[in-house]
């Protein structure tokens, strides 16, 4: 029996770091939502555990422990034996959370598999900030350093565009080049967007705070950003520590015209559409 699961692209629609812990994280401020853009996950019964990566973006991806899916199963089942494959699509390192995603796929896709409850999202931190946020791919507010996690009952139906200009960005470097630390956060209580605009107009008033220093480290994303300023995106951004920045549309239609727009423009960039998940 093969099972199969989706681990979609993690988007940070506002990054806010609010202050740096004792031991260097740095506590956050965050819209999460994810996209119908991803890698997928198979999983087999097998004595031993195993995994190959297959599919565009699988170069460089580590096939043993190094990979966070070895790690996360081990964490939920130690010594049990299982054949992973995963199919990439998403560029690594590239803050849209893909090797997070992936790990979280992994335990909902393996507590089907072995018939044993996942883990709780609180428990995954251990595996990485983004873990958590990834176990229940809808919006939420993630704060902390990634383990305060609620739900956000009220985006919007929203069509978006990805765009990594193919560089990988290292997230700690990102971190080290930040100025400020103690950024203010989001309002304790977010609005109610009744549709795309909604949600984009107040966006404008927000803010990543990795944006600057992303930009400063890899000056690319600049024009990546300027790229989609020149689309019908209603509102543009860089996700998580960069290199990919997302744009929003009102329709799916034209974000499907404005990333066949830019493939053409930039064939060197990676570029995909698609639906924000709800
Ligand atoms: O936990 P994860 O492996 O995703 O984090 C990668 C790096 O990003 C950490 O080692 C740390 O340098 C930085 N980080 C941080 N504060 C966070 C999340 C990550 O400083 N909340």
């Amino acid at each position: 029996m093969t099972v199969e699961g989706f681990a979609p692209a993690k988007i940070n629609l506002t990054l806010h770091v609010t202050g740096r812990r004792a031991d260097g994280y740095h506590l956050l401020d965050s819209l999460v939502v994810f996209a119908d853009i991803g890698d997928r996950i198979f999983a087999e019964r097998s004595d031993q555990l195993s995994l190959s990566v297959v599919g565009p973006m699988a170069a460089g991806v580590p096939t043993g422990v190094g990979n966070l899916m070895m790690q996360a199963a081990e964490m939920l089942s130690p010594g049990r034996g299982a054949a992973l494959v995963l199919e990439k699509h998403l560029p690594p390192a590239s803050g849209i959370g893909g090797g997070s995603s992936d790990a979280a796929a992994t335990l909902r896709l393996l507590s089907e598999l072995w018939k044993i409850p996942v883990l709780e999202a609180a428990e995954t931190l251990v595996l990485g900030a983004d873990l958590p946020v990834c176990m229940r791919p809808s919006p939420q507010r993630m704060q902390g350093i990634g383990e305060q996690i609620v739900p956000v009952a009220s985006i919007p139906d929203c069509a978006i565009m990805l765009v990594n200009p193919g560089v990988s960005v290292a997230t700690p470097a990102i971190f080290r080049a930040l100025g400020r630390r103690d950024n203010p956060p989001m309002p304790d209580v977010l609005p109610t967007w009744g549709a795309a605009r909604d949600l984009a107009d107040w966006l404008r008033t927000q803010r990543n705070d990795l944006e600057a220093p992303a930009i400063s480290i890899q000056p690319v994303i600049e024009d990546v950003l300027q790229a989609l300023a020149s689309t019908e995106a209603i509102f543009s951004a860089m996700s998580g520590s960069g290199a990919t920045c997302y744009a929003l549309f009102e329709s799916k239609e034209v974000a499907q015209k404005e990333a066949a727009r830019l493939t053409e423009a930039r064939p060197d960039w990676w570029v995909q559409s698609g639906m924000l998940l709800r």
